[in-house]
């Protein structure tokens, strides 16, 4: 079997690229992972951004396996029978012999199959299978640690699932790919058990990076100095660690999400991965240049309400110069850079009031921890804010209708008499319902560690309860945004898309989604050199902060200057004017082609051809497996940026006294987009390559 050529045209603007084409319809690919249809990071936005072109390769051929949970069943999987023999068999045999295995299609775009399995259904068997492990690789895993113990069903039921397809798996040749260390047990059981599978293991972090990361030690500096076995076991995660460690070494081919984590994959697991495949998304585009500008506007009003709710009775600042800057993830608040963070708004905000800017900047922490639920003052913010709208809505009908009588009879009303008593009697009541003894609360929910909060407890230390005279106000929202929400009801993407700035200064940040997503949605954010995402665009964007990436330097400076860094890029975006944000967010936009899963797709294409030469050399030929080279390709500062020594501070676009724009300047923004569109083919089909610039992203070299 060989892979035929074929060339794909380039996205705009990026490079020509060639891929090989596999012949698929004698291939079975199976993807395997806890997120599956199971939301808790980053993990599930891969797979499932993923789905829609690698569905398109791989069509009825194309499977995703992952855990059971009755409530994500019957909200995102539509029951079908598999239409492929061997799959078919393999979930009736296990049926039969005591497993319960779900199949059908994940409503989402690409509509892949998933194979469920009920972890608790088959806990009975958890025994023998810790049994099975232990002679596999001599690992034990203790009863206490329950997720373990769960992987290890799942990695059971993996293994024994792949077994039942490849025995009849009709001359198809199977690739199997294993996401992090909680789908690992699975490929190594398979291993050792010899089955003809082509297999990849991609990490999307280490354990112990994640875990040293979090003690605050100084991690990149003492990459190759940790005795890791050791720091294994004094953090309890020694099993875990070893079916991480065991998976790895057990791949034929072993990928990760960007080089800085390849090199601590390096140290911490003891391979250098084969390929690094860079996360993307599934980019929409729309048909008007301006849509998203528009959604933008949108959205925030959304949020302006809720704001308006919130706030009640302290609205002294004018929304229209309110800013709105928020962080988003796993309540990972030292990894995140939710500590450098509030570190730095402190110091906004004292900039703020000390050069007494109008500005005022709402941030917005969405990070989920355990809670009893929205606290009554922030419910009864949004209570009185509906309070309000609907007696002015009532007295604006009656004042409506008395105007409207006044003009029929050929008069002007007088303006005086237009209201009665009673209507301003109900308007001094509801202004008197505004008034609150407290000062509008940092957090929206009751929380279950209110007193040991890491955020809440910064907050009380550096002192920003939301005080009239603090221009920096924050919100603690500890639960993931939904559009059911009563609070706030908007998911997440739409909560993005109105804000002004997303914020994620992370130590530790394998690829980092978030900002990510904002880039695709044209919305700034802040990330840094010590996060995939942010070296990803730092090698491949000359002037980042001109596109609204603003990457804050975390490696080589000390926490406080990185604090000032990060301060100084907060107090620069204040500054802008409504005008400078719009051109902004026009070139943070046009960074998505470089983002899309259609681009980096091809590196998962390019490890899948590496693992079948691996596991079928006969088969398939090592010719085949060329890594895709995007080698010295960068986004050309954009042509309105004057090639300034002093780089990212002053790459803001270009300054304006003119607060708000009309139609012709976003024409001239169209056009700027334009010339600037144009160019960014130029440095490339000159055959402009940086000095320097060795190392390929999509290859770790030897
Ligand atoms: N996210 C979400 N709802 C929220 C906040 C975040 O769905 O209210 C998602 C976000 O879209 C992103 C993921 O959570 O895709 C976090 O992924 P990331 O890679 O940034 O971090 P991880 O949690 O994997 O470390
Ligand atoms: C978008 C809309 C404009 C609006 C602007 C507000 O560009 O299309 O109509 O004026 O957003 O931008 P701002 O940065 O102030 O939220
Ligand atoms: C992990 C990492 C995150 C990455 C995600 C997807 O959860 O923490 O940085 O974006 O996986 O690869």
């Amino acid at each position: 079997l060989r892979g035929r050529s074929l060339s794909v045209t380039s996205l705009s603007g990026l490079p020509q690229w060639e891929v090989e084409e596999l012949p698929v319809e004698d291939l079975l690919l199976f993807e395997v992972a806890w997120e599956v249809t199971n939301k808790v990071g980053g993990i599930y936005t891969v797979i499932q951004t993923k789905a829609r072109t690698t569905a398109d390769e791989w069509g009825d051929n194309y499977f995703l396996i992952g855990p059971y949970f009755e409530q994500n069943m019957k909200t995102q999987v539509e029951k079908c029978e598999p239409a492929n023999d061997a799959v078919r068999r393999a979930v009736d045999i296990m049926n039969k012999h005591g497993c319960q295995v779900h199949f059908g299609r994940w409503l989402i775009e690409g509509s892949p199959y998933v194979v469920l399995f009920d972890i608790g259904f088959s806990a009975w068997n958890l025994d023998r299978w810790k049994g099975d492990l232990w002679e596999a690789c001599s690992v034990g895993i203790p009863y206490h640690d329950r997720e373990a113990n769960d992987m290890l069903i799942f990695g059971s039921l993996t293994a024994w699932f792949l077994k039942e397809v490849t025995d009849h798996a009709d001359g198809k040749h199977v690739i199997t790919q294993f996401h992090e260390w909680q789908a690992g047990t699975g490929l190594i059981l398979s291993r050792a058990r010899k089955l003809p599978i082509a297999t990849i293991f991609t990490t999307h972090a280490t354990l112990l990076g994640r875990y040293l990361c979090a003690a605050n030690i100084d991690f990149y500096n003492h990459l190759d100095e940790f005795d890791i076995d050791k720091e294994a076991g004094e953090r309890q995660i020694y099993h875990r660690y070893c079916m991480e460690r065991a998976s790895v070494h057990c791949a034929h081919v072993f990928t990760t999400v960007s080089e800085i984590t390849a090199i601590e994959a390096e140290h911490m697991l003891k391979r250098k991965p084969d390929v690094v495949t860079p996360n993307g998304l599934n980019v929409k585009k729309f048909s008007a240049m301006h849509e998203f500008q528009n959604l933008h506007a949108m959205y925030k009003a959304r949020i302006q309400e809720f704001v308006r709710g919130h706030f009640y009775g302290h609205l002294d600042f004018d929304l229209e110069k309110t800013l709105f800057f928020f962080i988003a993830g796993r309540y990972e608040f030292s990894n995140k850079g939710a500590d450098i963070f509030l570190e730095s708004l402190s110091r906004l905000n004292f900039l703020l009031r000390m050069h007494k800017s109008d500005v005022t900047v709402v941030v917005f922490f969405i990070m989920p921890a355990k809670t009893n639920n929205f606290n009554v003052e922030t419910l009864k913010g949004q209570a009185v804010r509906k309070q309000l709208w609907d007696i002015a809505h009532s007295v604006k009908e009656k004042f409506g209708k008395k105007l409207y009588d006044a003009l029929l009879r050929g008069e002007i009303p007088d303006m005086n008499n237009i209201l009665d008593r009673d209507d301003l009697t109900i308007m001094k009541r509801a202004i008197f319902s505004t008034q609150r003894q407290s000062l509008p609360p940092v957090t929206t929910h009751n929380m279950m560690d209110d007193s040991t909060d890491p955020i809440l407890s910064t907050i009380r230390r550096i002192g920003l309860f939301n005080s009239r005279t603090d221009r920096v106000k924050v919100i603690l929202h500890p639960e993931f945004l939904s559009s059911t929400s009563p609070l706030l009801p908007m998911d997440y993407e739409e909560f993005v898309r109105g804000c002004h700035l997303g914020v994620f200064p992370s130590y530790y940040e394998p690829w980092g989604y978030t900002p990510a997503e904002c880039t695709v949605m044209g919305i700034p954010s802040v990330t840094t050199n010590l996060s995939g995402f942010g070296c990803f665009m730092q090698e491949h964007v000359a002037d980042p902060t001109a596109y609204g990436i603003y990457i804050v330097d975390r490696r080589f400076r000390s926490p406080d200057d990185s604090c000032n860094q990060l301060t100084k890029f907060l107090y620069g975006f204040c500054k802008q004017s409504r005008r400078q944000r719009i051109i902004q967010r026009n070139r943070t936009e046009r960074l998505s082609d470089l983002l899309d899963w259609r681009y980096l797709g091809r590196y998962y294409q390019h490890a899948r051809h590496l693992t079948l030469s691996r596991a079928f050399p006969d088969k398939f030929h090592a010719e085949s497996t060329s890594p895709p080279t995007t080698e010295g390709f960068k986004y050309p500062r954009p042509s309105s940026v004057p090639p300034s020594p002093t780089g990212s501070q002053v790459s803001s676009p270009q300054s304006s006294d003119v607060e708000d724009e009309d139609e012709d300047e976003r024409y001239n923004e169209e056009e700027e987009a334009e010339r600037d569109r144009l160019n960014i083919k130029s440095p490339f089909s000159l055959g402009h390559v940086p000095h320097g610039k060795k190392k390929l992203h999509g290859e770790y070299k030897n």
